[in-house]
């Protein structure tokens, strides 16, 4: 058994995965899709491969559910119950599952449509739709990434999709006729160098108020703030047409600030609930090098997010789901007193009340050099510094070290939540409003915990 294979965090057995795809409970039971080459272990043709969870913690792969064909691999997209809506018969009875994923088709330029897939309940049988493509692309050579909601104030589905370096909203009435509507975000938030990828589009309610807003995540394959991909979202509204964004266009809000968390995904066919969320821990600087023999990629834990007034306007919260923090270990960690993990899938918390000028290390896997460094630099303020060093199977030019620091405002003891899984670290950081995501291939996966105050 790889030493380095989590034991929470969903990976393929064999081969490589990217983006978590058609993220959806259906009858009580957690579907994730994802980007899968079944056959290597670097990107290449693109299937979705498909494994299920009644519990988002343990997780069983199941049969690859989409193969690339003549008509094109298949890119990232997402699942919804067509029973959410309305759906046009000819497209599929009102007891499937659609899955909607972009056909791509290599070439110079290459061309990318959207198609949809249809679904048994059970989703045990997969049939493309015989009428793709259901939305060809109008134009952008980046037209991608296909997310799916039923609108319930206009009776209409909406999709999200990848428009360039903005994001293309349409409309359908059934699921199969779609038109545009508007587009968002060409001079707003964060650009880097290549197209935004992997949208999503949901409501949430904003904590205490029962107020409601939208959230639009959107992914930064190059350029995120701590560098290469990385997730951003927009908090605003929607109106079934037009997604307007509350804060400035300057604002750049982050889902986390760690090198790996991409490709995030909220799952369908929940209601009521909290928006959970998804992500893929890698980085399109390194995906393709990092040390593997077996497999390559691995899913975040799930996130629960919440919508926090704050003083600087709102912000997401994220805690992990609770039935998966219940399945990690619980690890006891005090400053000064080394701890030794009773396995190499644990977690703690810790609150740290440092004063003006004080610091916080903390290292993990028996090695000496911190993995987080936090420092009180004014009442209200502190560094948060993420350290990764070099990897000597990793070329020093694909930028796998990190150190990156950020400030973040917070007044009175800082609340750490830690996660750890055989070398994947997820990091929460003043109740969750702060997430640092980062993969390590660490020689000892269970090594000892050293929080120095
Ligand atoms: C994001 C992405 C998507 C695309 C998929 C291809 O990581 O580039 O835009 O659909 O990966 O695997």
């Amino acid at each position: 058994m790889n030493p380095l294979r989590p034991r929470y965090h969903f990976s393929p057995k064999a081969g490589w995965i990217n983006d978590p795809n058609g993220a959806v409970r259906v009858d009580g039971l957690y579907h994730l899709f994802y980007q899968a080459n079944p056959h290597g272990l670097v990107h290449g043709p693109m299937h979705w491969g498909h494994a299920t969870s009644v519990d988002l913690a343990n997780w069983t792969e199941q049969p690859i559910a989409l193969y690339p064909e003549a008509s094109g691999q298949c890119f990232s997209g997402s699942a919804v119950a067509a029973r959410e809506g309305r759906v046009a018969p000819e497209l599929a009875a009102d007891d499937a599952i659609l899955l909607f994923y972009t056909a791509h088709r290599d070439g110079s330029p290459y061309v990318e449509d959207q198609a949809i897939a249809i679904a048994d309940r059970g989703m045990t049988s997969f049939r493309k739709f015989a009428g793709n493509p259901v939305l060809p692309t109008p134009g952008p050579r980046d037209f991608r990434d296909p997310k799916v909601i039923w609108h319930a104030a206009t009776q209409r589905w909406i999709m999200v999709v990848t428009h360039g370096q903005s994001i293309g909203i349409y409309s359908s009435p059934d699921a199969l006729s779609w038109q545009a509507e508007s587009e968002f975000g060409s001079s707003e938030g964060r650009h880097g160098t290549g197209p935004w990828e992997c949208p999503d589009l949901f409501p949430i309610t904003v904590e205490g108020s029962g107020e409601q807003a939208w959230i639009l995540v959107v992914g930064l394959g190059q350029g995120h703030i701590s560098g290469g991909s990385g997730t951003q979202y927009f908090v605003g509204d929607f109106d079934g047409r037009v997604f307007r964004n509350r804060h400035s266009a300057e604002t750049e809000l982050f889902m986390d600030w760690g090198r790996d968390y991409y490709a995030t995904q909220s799952f369908s066919g929940l209601s009521g609930e909290d928006p959970l969320a998804v992500a893929w821990m890698s980085n399109w600087l390194y995906a393709n090098h990092t040390p593997s023999e077996d497999f390559r990629g691995s899913m975040s834990l799930p996130r629960r997010l919440t919508l926090i007034e704050t003083p600087h306007g709102l912000r997401l919260g994220q805690r992990v789901d609770d039935a998966v923090q219940a399945a990690f270990d619980p690890l006891s960690v005090a400053a000064g007193t080394p701890a030794t993990p009773p396995s190499a899938a644990y977690r703690f918390a810790h609150r740290w009340a440092g004063e003006v000028g004080d610091e916080l290390t903390l290292s993990l896997f028996g090695e000496a050099d911190p993995v987080l460094t936090v420092k009180r630099t004014a009442s209200d303020t502190c560094s948060v510094t993420i350290n990764r060093g070099a990897h000597p199977a990793i070329a020093p030019e694909r930028g796998f070290a990190t150190d990156f620091t950020i400030d973040i405002i917070h007044a009175g003891p800082l609340d750490i939540d830690v996660f750890v899984d055989h070398g994947l670290v997820e990091i929460g950081c003043a109740g969750g409003l702060h997430w640092f995501s980062n993969i390590y291939f660490p020689a000892d996966p269970a090594g000892r915990v050293t929080l120095a105050a």
